[in-house]
Formats: C-alpha cells, structure tokens, sequence
C-alpha cells in the first residue's frame, strides 16, 4: 500500500518511523515532511492547506491511504474534501470529517458536546464579543484561578489561565478585542480542576475503537513546571496513575459515551481522537478533545506499540477496526525534546546541528530542523526529539541524558526532569 503522511513535525516523524516498520508498506510519502521523515519516506514539497495540490500528489504517487498529523487541514475540511471529489472518494483517510473536527476546531462545541453527554468536564460558560459584563459576573461565581479559552483555533495558544480576577478581566478584554484573532470571537471560560493532566489516545473507526498507550506531556518550558507555556518539551508512556481502575473508569464515563455522541450527531468519525484529560482524586474529566496525535506525546507513544500500526490505520479508515488487536510493549518510553534558546519566546534559527554518530542507533525524531547547503540546520522552536525505551523512568533517564550530549546546536535547551513527579 502506499500511505502519505501530512504534516512535517516530530508526530509525523514518529509516525513515518512506526509506519515504515510495516510489511503492508510499499512506498511511504510525507509532505512536506522533515528531514527526520525522509530517512523513512519520500519528502513531498507542498503547503498543506493547498488541497489541490494534495489531490495532485495522492493521483500522481497513486496513494492508497492518507494519515493527517495536524488539526488545521481536519477542521478546514481535507476529509470533506476527499469525500466530495469522485477521484478521492475512496482513498483510505485516516482523520475526521470538519464537523467531527469540531471537537477541537470549537471549544463552546466541544463543551456543548460534552454537557448533552453527560461526559465529565469542567463547568462553564460561553460569552460573545459583546458580552464582557456577562462574562466577568460568571467569574465572580467561580474561585480563582480562573480558565479562559478562545473558542476557535489559536495555535495551543488560545488558552490563559489567571490568578486573580483583576487579570483575569483584563485577559478577557484583550482576547475579546482580538488577540487571538478570529479564534476569540467567543470565548469560553470554565472552572479551574485541580489534579494530574494525561493525554488518552483513541483509534476509532466510527463503531469500533482501541486505546493506544496513554501518555503525559510537560508542557511548561522550565524544570519543576515553571515558565511559559510550549508546545511540550517531552513525554512519558505509560502514566504510572492510569490503572486499571483509572482506565475503567475513562473507558465507562468518557471513552463509550463521546463515541456514542459522535454516532449520535451523525458524524462517521474515522481517524485519532486525542482525550486531554485531568485526574481529579482518581476521578477522570476532559479538559479538551483533540482530533489528531499530541506532540511530543506520539513520539513515546509510537515505540510502545509492537502490533502492525499500518494494519490498524487500514482498518479505522475501512471500519474494520474490531478485526485488529493492539500489542502494546510494557515498556516506559521518556521522550525529551531538544528546544532552540529563547523558545518559546524569540529564538534564532539556522544553527548548525550536529548529531553524533553513536545516535543512528538510538530513536532520534526530527521536529524544527531543516537541510541548508547541505548540512542539518534548526528551523523551528522545537527542533528535536528523542526517545528511550526502558524497564523505568529512572532507567530511561539515565540513558536519555547522556545521549542529550551527543546532540548539539548553538542555544540548545532541554528539561532536565521528565519524568520525575510520576515515577512511583
Ligand atoms: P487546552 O488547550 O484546553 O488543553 O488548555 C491548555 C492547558 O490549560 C491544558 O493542557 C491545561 O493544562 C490547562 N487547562 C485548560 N483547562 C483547564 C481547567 N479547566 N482547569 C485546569 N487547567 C486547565
Ligand atoms: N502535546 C499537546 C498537544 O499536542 O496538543
């Protein structure tokens, strides 16, 4: 079969790598894909908001199956657009259609969603631009801190969070008067849960589902969770508080019941579902649906899977997912990412990056490096990821940190303690 991946970060890497791995392979594309993805894939030169050209490379490399990495493309309607288009109709697609991809594209329908649900999640209201008064007496019914979230597409940056109430409105008017451009023209604001954040990964073909390795991001730049907010800067699979228990219980109140809703309002939703969920006491609620992969999460989740990932992208796209069964590795995997100085404020970029050999061996995935005149350069905040499979965190982390030696470039930053306020 041949499968094209969208997307060009270190979720795509780490997807290229699993999928590379499959008998059921016969040529893999990535576009536009990074210079981690074209150890295992074809590189394909396209912006991936340009449908057409999508349509143009799917017909010329006559791909047989197409796996979305990011959110943008699902929630401006690529699936719909296949759906629309006789000669795409019936290219394997693995990625919900933009009324499923509402579910992250609308945070007031995602929270809709959940309340008629009746799934676990924070409480809370949904204002408009005119609504400023509306919105600060609704949070003087709340306790500080106090979540307020653009409704639409903000880039992971729609989001502030504010210790007083004073911020808070002032947070407020800014995302009211634009600063998260459109994406604010609504604005959610909700009670703040207090526990531990993981990240659930669902596979579903519309009827069936399995649950990948659960995984928990770190999201803050700094050690100890301090500092601004990134786009995460490592991961750790499996989460030690996920028991069986725990599971049960995300699989009875969140898992069957969005799954059963998505049915419900009529959307045939094919492709990853990605469950942010908080542990309250023991007591899963969803802080956000996603309808992709996380990042850096897939970068730890991927080598903990050992059945065939093709395989089972076949069968969600086809709705055969109950004919699979996922073989997951007990092991821990830790992923640590590599960030450019000064990310994710300003940084440079262009730095030369050198890799040591000893590394070709070790699980290495590219997520902000470009080619320049030939040589491995930095093109992003986030620049590269690696992962360690082991029997511990502790393990893990022994190796990961000396393998973080064997990689360098000019500014380069990394947390130190991934890992640490899970291990048991
Ligand atoms: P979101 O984009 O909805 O995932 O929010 C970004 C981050 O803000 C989450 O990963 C949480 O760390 C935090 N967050 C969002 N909503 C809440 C909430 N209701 N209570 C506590 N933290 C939250
Ligand atoms: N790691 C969080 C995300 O991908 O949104």
């Amino acid at each position: 079969m041949n499968v094209l991946i969208i997307g060009s970060g270190g979720r795509e890497n780490a997807i290229a790598w699993k999928i590379s791995q499959s008998k059921l392979l016969t040529k893999l594309y990535c576009a536009p894909g990074n210079p981690g993805t074209s150890k295992v894939a074809q590189n394909l030169q396209i912006n991936i908001t340009d449908f057409h050209k999508i349509k143009e490379l799917v017909l010329q490399h006559k791909i047989e199956l197409v796996v979305v990495g990011p959110e943008e493309p699902l929630v401006n309607g690529l699936r719909d657009f296949f759906l629309a288009d006789e000669q795409l109709r019936d290219v394997l697609f693995v990625g919900p259609c933009s009324k499923g991809a509402r579910l992250e594209g609308s945070k007031d329908f995602a929270k809709e969603f959940m309340v008629k649900y009746n799934i676990p999640t924070a409480a809370y209201s949904t204002f408009g631009p005119d609504q400023y008064p509306q919105a600060i007496e609704f949070m003087k019914s709340l306790e500080a801190p106090y979540v307020i979230k653009a409704d639409g597409l903000a880039a992971g940056k729609g989001v502030v969070i504010a210790d007083s109430l004073d911020q808070a409105s002032s947070d407020l008017k800014l995302i009211l008067d634009g600063k998260f451009g459109k994406a604010g023209n609504k604005v959610v604001i909700e009670e703040f849960l207090h526990g531990i954040e993981m990240s659930l990964f669902v596979l579903t073909d519309g009827k069936n589902h399995m649950v990948l390795p659960e995984a928990k991001d770190y999201k803050r730049i700094g050690d100890g969770d301090k500092g601004p907010n990134t786009g995460g800067m490592g991961a750790v699979s499996p989460v030690p508080f996920a028991n069986d228990e725990f599971m049960h219980k995300v699989e009875q109140n969140i898992v069957l019941p969005t799954l059963k809703g998505l049915r419900q309002e009529d959307i045939d939703y094919r492709g990853f579902l990605f469950i942010g969920l908080m542990n309250c006491n023991g007591n899963p609620y969803v802080i956000e649906y996603n309808v992709r992969m996380g990042d850096p999460e897939t970068e730890a989740v991927m080598p903990r899977i050992k059945s065939d990932l093709l395989s089972h992208l076949i069968a969600s796209a086809k709705g055969e997912l109950n004919k699979e069964t996922l073989e997951k590795d007990p092991s821990t995997a830790l992923t640590v990412m590599l960030v450019s100085g000064g990310y994710p404020g300003e940084y440079s970029k262009g730095h030369p990056i050198e890799i040591d050999r000893q590394m070709d061996k070790k699980i290495v995935f590219h997520a902000g490096t470009t080619i320049r005149d030939g040589s491995l350069v930095t093109s992003g905040g986030r620049v590269i990821a690696i992962t360690q499979l082991g029997s511990s965190i502790d393990e893990c982390q022994r190796n990961i940190y000396e393998d973080v030696a064997k990689i360098r470039f000019k500014g380069m930053n990394y947390r130190k303690d991934i890992g640490n306020d899970i291990k048991e």
